[in-house]
């Protein structure tokens, strides 16, 4: 019987899960939102059942994983319990506020037996998974840096909303669109260590949240009594094992000209370098063979990129719960990111580079 899925959190990702969920042919049995009428509107949609309490969702024996996706401040909880209730978990990024907190939850998952994965939904990008081949296969030697960035000219999500604020969020623009990237990152790299970073945040478009302009919002319109106290733009330098550094910069709202950066990954490596959008439809490798300079353009099915991205996610999730432990955005990957965000955030209060 293919797996039972509860949705925890039945806003804007907690549909895109149902979704990919269904398309990677499990079953959603059951939805809970702290806001009732939407945990009923999507298990409606889905054939599924609502739940009146997250309790209630995980009592629900057809329920054998649950993909959470609540505002930053409830996945520690979320998770914790229903790795309790030993349901196996696909858990929103960031993991979790901070680093204290998803050490509680690699705790909770050591105790469950169950999996446990993160939801770097990034990864699973056509042209991140092609640069990844190629540099598995070592046709990039020893990579030396990275750029790793995300810039948005107007993209606070939900201005005042739970997003913005730090009580609930944990960070604005690191912590929401600067973990994707930096995941990106290290996965490429293999996952180094990071030793020190040097990092620096700062708010010029939130507050005062009526002069915000913008052309579309993520997440509805700002809510003009809300609350605004996170950073709207991030860069940081890190420094990590092997000498490889990562160049970082995530911006909600930055007065970017159109097509001036281009977001993405610059991976440069001694043999190869490559570059590609987040969420782009092509990858572009330059190398060196035979003493020449040579451009590499990989070919692949990219029709819908976030989607693909979404159903690679599905199918690891489902080869993690066969094989009883997660291959691939494991808990240790995200609780490894957390540290570095935690110490970005620390470099920018003490001024100066931070060991993580
Ligand atoms: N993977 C991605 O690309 C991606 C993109 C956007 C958001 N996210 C992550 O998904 C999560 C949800 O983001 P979203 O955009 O769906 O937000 P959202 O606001 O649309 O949805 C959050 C849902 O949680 C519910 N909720 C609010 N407070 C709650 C509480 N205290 N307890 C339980 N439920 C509560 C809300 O009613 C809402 O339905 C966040 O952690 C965010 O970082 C991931």
């Amino acid at each position: 019987m293919a797996i039972g899925m509860g949705i925890i959190g039945a806003g804007a990702i907690g549909n895109i899960h149902a979704d990919a969920a269904i398309r990677a042919g499990l079953r959603v049995v059951g939805a809970w939102d702290v806001r009732p009428e939407r945990g009923s509107a999507l298990a409606t949609r889905v054939g599924g059942k609502p739940a009146a309490s997250i309790d209630e969702l995980l009592a629900m024996p057809e329920v054998d994983a649950v993909a959470i996706a609540v505002p930053n401040d409830m996945h520690c909880e979320c998770a914790c319990r229903a790795l309790a209730a030993r349901k196996h978990v696909l858990l929103e990024k960031p993991m979790a506020l901070d680093t204290a907190q998803c050490d509680l939850v690699l705790g909770a998952h050591r105790a469950s037996g169950c999996v446990l994965q993160i939801g770097f939904v990034c990864r699973g990008t056509p042209a991140a998974l092609a640069v990844k081949k190629f540099i598995d296969a070592g046709r990039f030697g020893n990579i030396h840096h990275i750029k790793a960035a995300i810039y948005r000219r107007r993209g606070i999500p939900g201005l005042g909303g739970w997003f913005t604020q730090k009580k609930h969020a944990g960070g604005g623009s690191l912590i929401d669109l600067g973990v994707h990237v930096l995941d990106l990152a290290l996965h490429l790299a293999g996952h180094p260590r990071v030793r020190r970073a040097s990092g620096a945040v700062w708010s010029v478009f939130g507050s005062p949240i009526d002069q915000y302009r913008f052309t579309e919002m993520w997440a509805g319109p700002p809510k003009l009594d809300g609350v605004f106290d996170v950073e709207d733009g991030a860069t940081a330098l890190l420094r990590c094992d092997g000498g490889l550094t990562i160049e970082l910069n995530a911006t909600w709202a930055a007065n970017i000209p159109d097509n001036a950066l281009r977001d993405g990954i610059c991976v440069w490596g001694e043999k190869a370098g490559a570059h590609f959008e987040v969420f782009g439809k092509s990858a572009s490798i330059a190398t060196e063979e035979e003493g020449v300079l040579v451009d590499i353009a990989p070919k692949f099915n990219a029709d819908d990129p976030i989607r693909q991205a979404w159903d690679t996610q599905y199918a690891q999730f489902i080869a993690a719960v066969s094989r009883g432990e997660a291959e691939h955005a494991t808990g240790q990957s995200g609780r490894d990111l957390q540290a570095a965000i935690d110490a970005i955030y620390r470099s920018e209060r003490e001024n100066q580079e931070v060991a993580v």
